[in-house]
This record gives C-alpha cells, sequence and structure tokens, in this order.
C-alpha cells in the first residue's frame, strides 16, 4: 500500500511501498497498448508540471500519464513564466496551488526544492528531478524495466557507470535497488565518485572493465557537465577512452545484460552506439514504462482526500476561501 501525500524520494521508502508502486505501474502499462489510449480515472482534475530545469522525456511523460488518465494538463517552463520576473519559487507555487490542481509536478536545480513546497503548499507534490539530490520516478521505471526482462531485482548485479557524484539517477537508483536487494557496483573515475556512496552497501570500482565483469544490469549516466563547478576531467576525450561503454568493454558482462540510460545520451561519451542500439539495450523500453510509472504515481496522488498540516495550517494555508455569505 501507499499512503504518502507527496512522492519525492525514494529515501525512506520501504519495500512493500517499492513494490507495491511497481505493481501498480505494471497495471497501468497495458493502456498505453490501447488503441485508445485514455481511460477516465482523473477526469476533471487538473495536473501542474512546473519544470525549472530543461526537460525532453520526464515532463512530456507526465503530460502524456496525465492526458491518458483523461486529466488536464498544464505545463509551464521557468522561462516562459513569471519566474523571469523574479517571482519565488514559493509564490509560484502558491499562486498555481490556488487554482487547485489535484497535483504539482516539480523539477527543480535545487535540491530539496520540491519537498519545501510539500511542506508549504496544500497540494500533492512529485518530484520530477532535484538539482543533484533524487529523481525518485526515474528510479521507479527503471525497476520496472528491470523486472520486466528478469523477473526479479534481488540477487542481481546492478553496475551505475559514470559521473555518479553528479548524478540525481544514481542516488535514487542505488536506494531502489538496495532496498530491493540488488547488489550495486558504482563505476566511474575517483573524481566523479561522490564518497558518502560507501556507506550505503555498494562496491566501488574505478576501472570499466573490472566494474563490468558479471553483472546482469549496466546503467549508464549523462557526464552532467552543466553541474560540473570545477574540472573533474582532463578532457571528455580521456573519459571517453576510460569509460565509454563499447562491445569491448561489455564482453566481461553477463550474456543477457541489459543496456540501461536514462537519457538523454551523449553517444560516443558514456555510451558507444553500438551498444545504446544493440541487441540489449531496453533504453526506449525505460522511456515507455515511464509513462506507466507516473500514471500510476498521479492515480494515487491525485485521488487521496485533502488533509492540510498544522505547519501549512499556521502559515494560513487552510484559512476559510470565502466569506460566509458570499454565494448567497
Ligand atoms: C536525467 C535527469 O534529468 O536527471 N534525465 C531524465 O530525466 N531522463 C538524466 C540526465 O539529465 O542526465
Amino acid at each position: 500500500m501507499f499512503h504518502r501525500r507527496h512522492f519525492l524520494g525514494i529515501e525512506g521508502l520501504t519495500k512493500d511501498e517499492l513494490l507495491f508502486l511497481l505493481s501498480t505501474a505494471e497495471s497501468f502499462r497495458e493502456i498505453s497498448e490501447r488503441e485508445v489510449k485514455k481511460v477516465p480515472t482523473l477526469r476533471g482534475k487538473t495536473i501542474i508540471n512546473l519544470f525549472y530545469e530543461p526537460s525532453t522525456r520526464t515532463r512530456t511523460s507526465f503530460e502524456i500519464a496525465a492526458k491518458r488518465l483523461s486529466a488536464d494538463a498544464i505545463n509551464i517552463t521557468a522561462a516562459a513564466s513569471s519566474v523571469a520576473k523574479g517571482e519565488t519559487l514559493l509564490d509560484t507555487a502558491r499562486n498555481l496551488v490556488a487554482m487547485r490542481p489535484a497535483a504539482l509536478v516539480v523539477r527543480h536545480p535545487c535540491s530539496g526544492a520540491p519537498h519545501l513546497l510539500a511542506r508549504l503548499v496544500d497540494c500533492p507534490v512529485i518530484n520530477a528531478g532535484d538539482g543533484m539530490h533524487e529523481h525518485p520516478t526515474q528510479a521507479l521505471l527503471d525497476m520496472m524495466t528491470i523486472r520486466a526482462y528478469k523477473g526479479e531485482i534481488a540477487g542481481l548485479t546492478v553496475a551505475i557507470v559514470g559521473d555518479l557524484l553528479h548524478s540525481r539517477v544514481a542516488r535514487s537508483n542505488v536506494l531502489a535497488l538496495t532496498t530491493l536487494g540488488a547488489q550495486v557496483r558504482l563505476v566511474g573515475p575517483p573524481t566523479l565518485l561522490p564518497p558518502e556512496f560507501r556507506l550505503w552497501g555498494v562496491e566501488v570500482c574505478t576501472d570499466l572493465r573490472r566494474g563490468l565483469a558479471g553483472v546482469d544490469v549496466v546503467m549508464a549516466l549523462r557526464l552532467q557537465r552543466e553541474r560540473q563547478a570545477r574540472n573533474f576531467l582532463p578532457s571528455i576525450e580521456e573519459y571517453a577512452r576510460h569509460f565509454c561503454i563499447t562491445p569491448d568493454a561489455l564482453a566481461a558482462a553477463k550474456d543477457d545484460v541489459l543496456i540501461m540510460h536514462p537519457g538523454p545520451m551523449n553517444r560516443g561519451v558514456e555510451i558507444d552506439s553500438q551498444v545504446a542500439d544493440g541487441p540489449y539495450s531496453v533504453i526506449l523500453e525505460q522511456v515507455t514504462n515511464g509513462v506507466a510509472v507516473r500514471m500510476a504515481l498521479l492515480y494515487l496522488l491525485a485521488t487521496q482526500e485533502r488533509e492540510a498540516t498544522e505547519e501549512q495550517a499556521e502559515v494560513g494555508l487552510h484559512a476559510p476561501r470565502r466569506h460566509a455569505g458570499a454565494l448567497a
């Protein structure tokens, strides 16, 4: 069961909650296989996508998910909103929530931004990626994809390769994989390995071939150049020479290895085209599963009863909405 008001991260979720979310998402997948890809579940409800960072897959996926559930989906990108006029995140969110959406989907460059909104606005909040912190819906769609091919996640060995330091995808996936019983191996250059992962019960390897030896799944990560405040690498060519996932580097992995990438890919940098488009790649399957995961979450969060927290009541967010007699 899943009784949370918001979906902010994988951190803190129990194994049972994760399994419940995955089986709910799996039950939604079939709707996207129908000729008419629409059910009336969220008819009359509005979902707002508030994106302060570029996105192709995640934003489209949330929009399609909302529309397949018959909700009205509204997309707001920071550049085209009052953010450009200096409005704060909280003021923007409060104004949007005043229009009574059933859920607010937020992507923001600052870690913790969706968590702040979840405390201070009266609406379910879904984290669509916060800075270098978490990208929980990506982790769910990755778990769903692995389950579709491997059955169970428990007992698998999964290598996550590349820019682990700046990756919210890696953080959410490590949490999901370890909670579900997989063995995780982080593979990358020492400058891109976050030291705190050592505390999370994962292996760390700075050599690509050794890192891929015997693994069931390889998750490639994009080199997050926009988040690299200083030079973590001598050059892109140098990085690619040592860490690009090529057919040759994959030779040490299991024969039925799955190749994953959250997108957008830098072909020839973190992943070779022969691998990205090869027979073991499930990269587009991940995208397909993303819609089902987001349908499941929107369904679970947008159909719950409204209840103000004490903190929201304190800051006046649950004050009477109209004067008595206003409609008389
Ligand atoms: C990822 C992201 O934005 O965190 N992409 C995605 O949502 N599919 C990964 C990335 O940007 O590299």
